[in-house]
């Protein structure tokens, strides 16, 4: 069964301001494709939210289609639709609405945990193309952070704001998203295909930037929902403290956020 979590307004603008797009693993799956094929023709981005993920693969493919199952997440896409070989399609990841075969790539972004994990499998199988290929990825909570010489007593910090998060995950992602990809990736009958546990991609964010970034994980929306006061509470509890081990009072300040991307990648037969 799929879950929809992705639907308020407020989360999807919050999404689009702070969630990091991977751009060094779009060269990771391009470099992968490039060894294997010259098809380049169509590329779909399953669960593509606002689409940060979605326009980087623009320059790479002939089109480019991110699909969604929130109307909330599309409507966030840039109001001029970014590149011109980009579009959007609103559909359920296990129901893609494209022919088979006609796919040369095909990309979950941060989304796959949350699909019908089985159906959605089955689905990108019957539209990619002998030799198309299916590449997925996300990223685990613990984001880290680097600040001077205080990154130790920060991180401590971070895991505690985590662990306060912990109670509201959704059950349906259980508590390693790892593991719900590791499972995929051995269920895939595809014989080339590659894992790769750990990619540290890093950006220089204000703190604030961080902050907002972890307010924009299912759990602390569920809290929110749930208690918004509360939700506000812990927030402003772990930026102060955050602050304070930083001996600063200003949440402008830059920080470097260290993002623990993971990923699987696989050639269709
Ligand atoms: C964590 S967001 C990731 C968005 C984007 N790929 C990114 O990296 O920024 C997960 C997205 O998956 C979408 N989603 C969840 N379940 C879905 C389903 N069954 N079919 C299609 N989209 C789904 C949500 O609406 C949400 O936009």
């Amino acid at each position: 069964m799929a879950v929809r979590l992705y639907e308020g307004k407020d989360h999807a603008e919050a999404y689009l301001q702070f969630r990091v797009a991977p751009q060094e693993l779009i060269g990771v799956i391009v470099r992968y494709m490039e060894k294997r094929t010259k098809t380049f023709r169509l590329a779909v981005d399953v669960g593509c939210g606002s689409g940060q993920g979605t326009t980087l693969l623009a320059p790479f493919f002939a089109e480019v289609v991110g699909t969604d199952i929130s109307p909330a997440q599309l409507e966030q896409v840039s109001a001029d639709g970014g590149p011109s070989n980009v579009s959007y399609r609103q559909c359920p990841a296990e129901e893609l609405p494209f022919g088979s075969g006609a796919v040369d790539l095909v990309t979950a972004m941060t989304a796959a945990h949350w699909f019908d994990r089985e159906r959605f499998l089955q689905e990108a199988d019957r539209v990619l193309r002998p030799g198309g290929c299916l590449a997925l990825l996300s990223y685990t909570m613990d984001m880290e952070l680097e600040y001077g010489d205080v990154s130790e007593a920060l991180n401590d910090i971070c895991n505690e704001f985590y662990a306060a998060l912990f109670p509201y995950r959704n059950p349906h992602i259980g508590s390693s998203s790892v593991k719900i990809y590791a499972d995929m990736f051995d269920s895939c009958p595809y014989p080339d295909k590659e894992w790769n546990e750990c990619l540290r991609i890093k950006r220089t964010v204000p703190l604030s930037g961080y902050v907002g970034m972890v307010e924009t994980f299912s759990s602390y929306q569920v809290l929110k929902d749930k208690d918004p006061a509360e939700a506000e509470r812990l927030s402003s509890h772990f930026r102060n403290k955050l602050l304070a081990a930083m001996k600063t009072s200003s949440p402008d300040t830059e920080v470097t956020m260290v993002v623990k991307y993971f990923y699987w990648l696989a050639r269709k037969p």
